[in-house]
């Protein structure tokens, strides 16, 4: 992202010899009073601004350079501001200063010193906000790793925090991809359980003969090849939180042990007499039906009952209003930087071809074909081919008309849902939607979309 500097003098002269002070490099916005400096700090959001203290109506004075620096400061806090002030006047360089101004510079104009004192603020910008992203780490949502957008998922996200802190048993279902062990984990790390372990275990995986002794431990000679005892699954967990993936593949005989361990709360390893008490939460996921694998015999009732104190269900991508969009900018971000492509952004009909795409595999599948197209890409927009997404070529055609229309309604959606979600924090908007933020207030401008949680006056 380029460095934006903002020059705010109202001297037509000068301020096209200042301008010519800076590479092209910089984005540089002009101003030559105090509302088209705010305006300009508000479009561009510079990170550096030089201000001539006497600005009209009081071009002798230094009243309404004063005036406007407090402005700088007000809205825009981590912007750095240099006075440029007259000749002798260094009374006024200082009280700029003290008022929280970064430095100053004397007229008449020299290249060389102005340059020199505007890098240097940059430089300083620079590593602030270094430093703040750091100490910082952006999220979608408030829930670590989580990107959403959607109504849908903000409820999903509420209801599991409202749940994380209470020691209910939990089943997660969805589809294949969804993020049912990202929520699942994230359920341990919200709750009293956070330091403890977090032990996974995915019933599917495992070979039915291998499962029991994986969950429950067993005694040493329990059977051939036990040469010593081994804690299982549920033990490992004791303090945190037992994570089962896939419960509905559990074969029907575990089923029962493990309903015995829910009531009772005792493991018995294999091979053992002695049961040992554990204490664990535990969550449970499945992309199954499990109402289906009742009627058919293959789960039992009463562990589901058990299990499913409460339900988290995790709407398909598809069923998410705006959410692929949102996630497939954030991995390619995310990815792009990883695999050291950063700068990559997605072409108009990879854009129509994401949203229309059904998502089966949901963002597993997303991660893959961002993945895929990252490494076919060439140049830096990425195509719906580069995606191996078919975009419907003939609703593209009949739709180019209110292509424009269509993507407005979803960007102004978007946008919306994510001021929401990040409190009307403009910062976090921005990067949740993948854009910068000037771009963002270029959009709320356009689409006239609060950017507070005030009511506006009418
Ligand atoms: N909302 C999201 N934002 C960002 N990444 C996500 C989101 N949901 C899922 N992911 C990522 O997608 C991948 C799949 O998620 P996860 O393994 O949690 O899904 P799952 O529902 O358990 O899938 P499966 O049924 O295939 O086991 C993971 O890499 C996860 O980090
Ligand atoms: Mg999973």
């Amino acid at each position: 992202m380029s460095k934006r500097l903002l020059i705010v003098e109202d001297d037509p002269g000068l301020q096209s010899q200042m301008r010519w002070c800076f590479s092209d490099e910089l984005e540089i916005g002009l101003a030559n009073d105090r509302d088209s400096a705010l305006a300009a700090l508000r479009r561009m959001e510079p990170d550096v601004v030089t201000l001539d203290l006497g600005l009209p109506p009081d071009p002798g004075g230094a009243s309404q350079g004063f005036a406007l620096l407090e402005d700088i400061l007000r809205l825009a806090p981590q912007t750095k501001v240099i006075v440029v002030t007259g000749r002798e006047d260094k009374e006024n360089a200082v009280k700029a200063i003290g008022m929280g101004a970064s430095d100053f510079y004397q007229k008449p104009l020299d290249a060389d010193i102005l340059t020199f004192v505007v890098n240097r603020a940059l430089r300083l910008s620079e590593l602030e906000r270094e430093n703040r992203e750091l100490t910082n780490q952006p999220n979608g949502t408030s829930i670590k790793g989580i990107v959403a957008a959607s109504p849908q998922m903000m409820t999903v996200c509420r209801t599991l925090e409202k749940v994380a802190p209470a020691d209910v048993t939990t089943l997660i279902t969805g589809e294949t991809g969804t993020g049912k062990e990202l929520l699942a984990r994230a359920l341990h790390d919200l709750s009293h359980r956070a330091s403890k372990p977090f032990a996974a275990i995915n019933c599917a995986a495992i070979p039915e003969n291998l499962l029991e002794s994986e969950l429950f431990g067993y005694e040493k000679g329990a059977f051939t090849g036990a040469t010593q005892s081994k804690k299982g699954k549920i033990e490992t967990a004791n303090g945190g939180t037992l994570f089962l993936d896939e419960i509905g593949d559990m074969p029907m005989a575990l089923q029962s042990k493990l309903l015995r361990f829910l009531q009772e709360r005792v493991v018995d390893r294999v091979g053992s007499v002695q049961p040992v008490a554990v204490d664990v939460r535990v969550v449970c996921a499945t992309h199954r039906e499990v109402k289906q694998l009742i009627e058919k015999g293959d789960f039992r009732e009463d562990l589901y009952y058990r299990i499913s104190e409460i339900t988290l269900d995790v709407p398909a991508l598809r069923d998410r209003d705006g959410d692929a969009l949102v996630i497939a900018n954030s991995l390619l971000k995310s990815l792009g930087k990883q695999m050291d492509r950063p700068n990559l952004s997605f072409a108009e009909d990879a854009v129509a071809a994401i949203s229309q795409y059904p998502w089966p595999g949901n963002v597993r599948e997303m991660i893959n074909k961002v993945k895929r197209a990252i490494i076919m890409v060439d140049g830096k927009r990425i195509g719906a081919d580069d995606l191996e997404l078919e975009c419907d070529k003939t609703t593209l055609s009949n739709t180019q008309l209110n292509l424009r229309q269509v993507r407005e309604t979803a960007e102004s959606q978007a946008i919306t849902q994510a001021l929401q979600t990040s409190g009307f924090n403009m910062a976090q908007a921005a990067r949740l939607l993948g854009i910068t933020r000037p771009t963002l207030y270029n959009l709320t401008d356009k689409y006239n979309i609060e950017t507070s949680s005030e009511p506006s006056s009418v």
